[in-house]
């Protein structure tokens, strides 16, 4: 069976997506808005962390109290569009351990290569969170995704800012244990990969290049 996927319809959210799909929306808004957005998302792909009670002394007594269990959540960005995601994240998880994994694509072989993996120990320990905020074709996704399964992580989510359904798709067929949270599901890709309607280029929107 299929993990879940979750189009987050807060209207947060809805608000500040819109916001960044706007062409003349200039970038320090953009990056403004990306980060509040991460931290509205982290909120939802953290719902099930499993917790465990331990005696607190509040002033008038004594409470069995939730903590959050086990090893500190794995963030992992890919790079560079994922990096827009971080901040929000650790706003509201400064614990995080933080872990980056960069691609490019062979132009022989058509498959993708890591030039960069840096990730935090201990991964299968530990909740996996992936972020990348446009799910379009799924390649990069699913080969990070691959590469860090070999580097051993088991519970692993992956958090979007847009998906397209047939990113979605090729996500549920290479890795259908890996849940998805998305501000949206759009209506399809275009000829060249790019969601629409979308919001363009998400690292060029993010860092100012063109
Ligand atoms: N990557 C982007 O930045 N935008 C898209 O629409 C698709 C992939």
């Amino acid at each position: 069976m299929n993990a879940s996927v979750t189009e987050v319809k807060h209207p947060l959210v809805q608000h500040k997506l819109s916001l960044m799909r706007d062409k003349d929306t200039p970038t320090p808004l953009f990056r403004q808005l990306l980060k509040e957005i991460s931290t509205l998302l982290a909120y939802e792909i953290t719902r099930e962390m499993p917790m465990e009670n331990h005696l607190v002394e509040t002033p008038l007594g004594e409470t069995d109290a939730p903590f959050l269990k086990g090893r500190k959540m794995a963030l992992i960005s890919i790079l560079r569009a994922g990096n827009g995601l971080m901040d929000g994240v650790l706003d509201l998880i400064p614990t995080a351990r933080v872990g980056f994994v960069g691609l490019y694509r062979d132009e022989e072989t058509l498959k993708p290569v890591e030039y960069y993996f840096k990730v935090p120990d201990h991964l299968d320990e530990r909740l996996v969170v992936v972020v990348d905020p446009m799910l379009a074709t799924g390649n990069s996704s699913v080969a990070a995704i691959d590469f860090l399964k070999k580097a051993g992580a088991r519970n692993i989510r992956f958090m979007c800012l847009l998906a397209a359904p047939e990113g979605i798709a090729r996500m549920q067929d290479a890795h259908p244990d890996v849940a998805i949270v998305t501000g949206s599901i759009d209506e399809c890709l275009n000829d060249v990969g790019y969601i629409v309607p979308g919001l363009g280029d998400a690292g060029d929107r993010i860092y100012g290049t063109t």
